[in-house]
């Protein structure tokens, strides 16, 4: 299969409709792709019952499609089997299923370890679990250039280390993690591995049989697909050794007046009515995504951040966020202009049709690390093109002469 921009692009609607976008936020999320509109349309139309209740045929042909998104989760993941997948409401709520199942089996003087680099959705829960149970947040510490400064791990992981949670890949400076260094530490020490996928997904295929860890977690609308969906990947054993996290309908075994059994994962975990619709399109979108030319993609958008890093490097007062290397990082470039606010170097961009992200981008200590308050963000996906790198140059130079 070869793969242009352009061709991929067609298969965007919204990108369709809005041809002057240059959209280069996709960090914050992806468009939706088509495979993924047209199974949630029709699964509206033609499929919609609730799910795991109904006997009649109607809602045994949601249930059909809703444990085929379970495989097509798991296919995209190469999970061992589909019932290492759970759907939650997003890579947060996976993350706080987590803090919460795994945390409450935690101890005063247990140890948590998260990286510098994490977004707030995979610090916050943490904290709120050391209020909950006093367990001791380890932090990683990073090298000066925003990775994780792998020779402090041993320092890092303790004996009274449990989990170790940390991101596949930095939503600012898009730095991928040596999860194998980790894994091997955290194994040594008999700790758990949380990987925080959100960003990764966006660009790939995941093995999570290779990558060793015991959960990951990631939101479908990263992954071009619905909004109001996500997963929660874990190992068998380790799902299996779990507590519910939510109680309701549909995780149960029984009832009765003294006492509830729990049903096994993935059900036990996904009280109430899931989001059927979301988890069909993105089961569609991940199906889509992994026959894709990954290879020629990857060369593309890598060539496309080098041409933005290229481009911003010859700006006066630039400050760049993370490594340069295009092989430790995804194509997501965060960086300052002196003097330049972030959020109104956006609103400048988005006058020449630029959508991107200024801010702290939901990573607040790893601003404090480098110093600032926030950055400007672009974050390329393969439907992008020079068109878009340009505009954004040249809507940076416009900035620089009207507020720098
Ligand atoms: N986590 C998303 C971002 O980095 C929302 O923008």
């Amino acid at each position: 299969m070869s793969f242009t921009a352009a061709k991929w692009r067609g298969h965007f609607p919204l990108l369709a409709a809005h041809r002057d976008l240059h959209y280069l936020d996709n960090a914050a999320t992806g468009q939706l792709c088509e495979a993924a509109l047209d199974a949630v349309t029709s699964h509206e139309l033609l499929h919609r019952a609730n799910v795991l209740r109904g006997t009649y045929r109607l809602a045994e042909q949601a249930d059909a499609a809703y444990e085929n998104a379970r495989r097509q989760v798991a296919a995209y993941l190469n999970a061992a089997s589909a019932d290492e997948v759970v759907f939650t409401a997003g890579t947060t709520a996976s993350i706080n299923l987590v803090a919460h199942a795994f945390g409450e089996g935690l101890n005063a003087g247990d140890e948590v370890v998260l990286s510098l680099a994490e977004h707030h959705s995979n610090f916050v829960p943490w904290q709120m679990l050391r209020e909950r149970r006093g367990v001791l947040l380890r932090i990683l510490p990073l090298t000066a250039d925003g990775r994780i400064d792998l020779s402090r791990l041993a320092e890092t992981l303790t004996p009274r280390c449990r989990l170790v949670a940390v991101t596949h890949a930095s939503n600012v400076t898009g730095a991928v993690t040596d999860l194998a260094a980790i894994v091997a530490v955290a194994r040594a020490v008999g700790a758990r591995v949380l990987v925080d996928g959100a960003q990764a997904v966006q660009h790939g295929p995941v093995d999570v049989a290779a990558l060793g860890a015991d959960f990951y977690a990631f939101s479908g609308h990263k992954a071009y697909g619905p909004t109001g969906v996500g997963v929660l990947w874990g190992r068998g054993e380790a799902l299996a050794a779990l507590p519910p996290f939510l109680g309701g309908g549909g995780m149960i075994g029984r009832v009765t007046v003294e006492e509830t059994t729990y049903a096994p994962p993935p059900r036990r975990f996904e009280a109430g009515t899931p989001p059927i619709a979301q988890a069909v399109g993105l089961g569609a979108a991940l199906d889509w995504l992994r026959v894709q030319p990954w290879a020629d993609m990857h060369a593309h958008t890598a060539r496309l951040a080098q041409r933005l890093i290229d481009g911003i490097a010859v700006l006066p007062g630039l400050t760049f966020l993370g490594p340069r290397d295009l092989k430790q990082r995804l194509p997501i470039v965060s960086f300052n202009l002196e003097g330049i606010h972030p959020h109104d170097a956006c609103q400048v961009l988005d006058g020449h049709g630029v959508a991107v992200r200024g801010g702290h981008h939901c990573a607040q200590p790893l601003m404090d690390f480098f110093g600032v308050q926030g950055a400007v963000r672009a974050s390329l996906a393969p439907y992008n093109d020079e068109a878009d790198i340009d505009a954004l140059l040249a809507g940076l130079k416009d900035a620089m002469r009207k507020l720098g």
